[in-house]
């Protein structure tokens, strides 16, 4: 069991603090994130969770005055290594944010234009695959495969955060950080965008920041609980729910702070 769970480690972090100007929002975070699950980061507004859901993609390095301090392992590799290119990294740590940003392109280019930078397709013939898989694996294929020309921008909210999660599939990536994904979306493309989830766990890792206590339920194994830049928990995520260990805890999943 300890081996199996070992080798499924897909991050390592040690001490990992980030501030800005100096001031510290994350406060020394030590975790393991597991690969091919859902991992979901829940607590109160300002605690520190997209700020610590950057250090994985080193999204943090394009905010002025953000310092990142700690060991931050993927597959074991140090990913702050001075010779670690972060434009590498953001191709094999892919990120979706609240508000879909659709690229104001076609629908085929918004999922074309990883491929193309990074050089992933040799022909028009494997690039339309590429699109073609990375709009099918999204769950929007059905909605737009007689559209492909038409502008990202012109989808609906959940089609456009369906089309992010296919661009950001289309480099075939290992991982997807999440910061609220479903929070601009109606209940419909929510489910939607939750069974999608479900499925891509079984290729990626995935780590989701959430406000909703019911979507981490339902769709993460792991749970870590964020406050005021600590991290106070993290167990499964039954075990949060159900009998979670810390005070700080219960009193948020309660509903009585937050
Ligand atoms: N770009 C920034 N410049 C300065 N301070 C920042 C910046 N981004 C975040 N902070 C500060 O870092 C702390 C943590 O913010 P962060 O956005 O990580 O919290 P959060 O848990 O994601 O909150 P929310 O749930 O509201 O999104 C806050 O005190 C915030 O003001
Ligand atoms: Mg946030």
């Amino acid at each position: 069991m300890t081996e199996n769970t070992s080798k499924n480690i897909k991050f390592t972090c040690r001490d990992v603090r980030v501030s800005y100007s100096g001031k510290e929002a994350v406060k020394g975070i030590d975790i393991e994130i597991a690969d091919r699950s859902v991992t979901a980061f829940i607590g109160p507004s300002g605690c520190g969770k997209s700020s610590f859901l950057r250090v994985f993609n080193r999204m943090n390095d394009t905010i002025p005055g953000c310092a990142v301090t700690g060991d931050i392992r993927m597959d074991g590799e140090d990913i702050y290594a001075p010779g670690l290119d972060p434009v590498l990294l953001r191709a094999r740590v892919g990120m979706v944010f609240q508000k879909p940003n659709p690229f104001p392109k076609s629908i085929y280019d918004n999922v074309a234009y990883g491929p193309r930078i990074h050089g992933l397709a040799e022909s028009k013939a494997d690039l339309d695959e590429i699109v073609h898989n990375s709009l099918k694996r999204a769950g929007l294929w059905d909605e737009v495969k007689d559209r492909l020309k038409d502008s990202g921008t012109g989808l609906s909210g959940g089609q456009q955060q369906r089309l992010v999660i296919a661009r950001a599939i289309a480099v075939s990536p290992e991982v997807i950080l999440m910061d609220e994904p479903a929070s601009a979306l109606d209940p419909i493309a929510t489910a939607k965008l939750e069974v999608l989830i479900e499925e891509l766990k079984e290729k990626f890792c995935i780590v989701i920041v959430t406000h909703s206590m019911a979507q981490a339920a339902r769709i993460s194994q792991k749970t870590a609980f964020f406050h005021m830049g600590d991290l106070v928990e993290y167990d499964e995520t039954d075990q949060i729910f159900t009998n979670p260990a810390e005070l700080r805890t219960q009193d948020y999943i309660m509903g009585r702070t937050g």
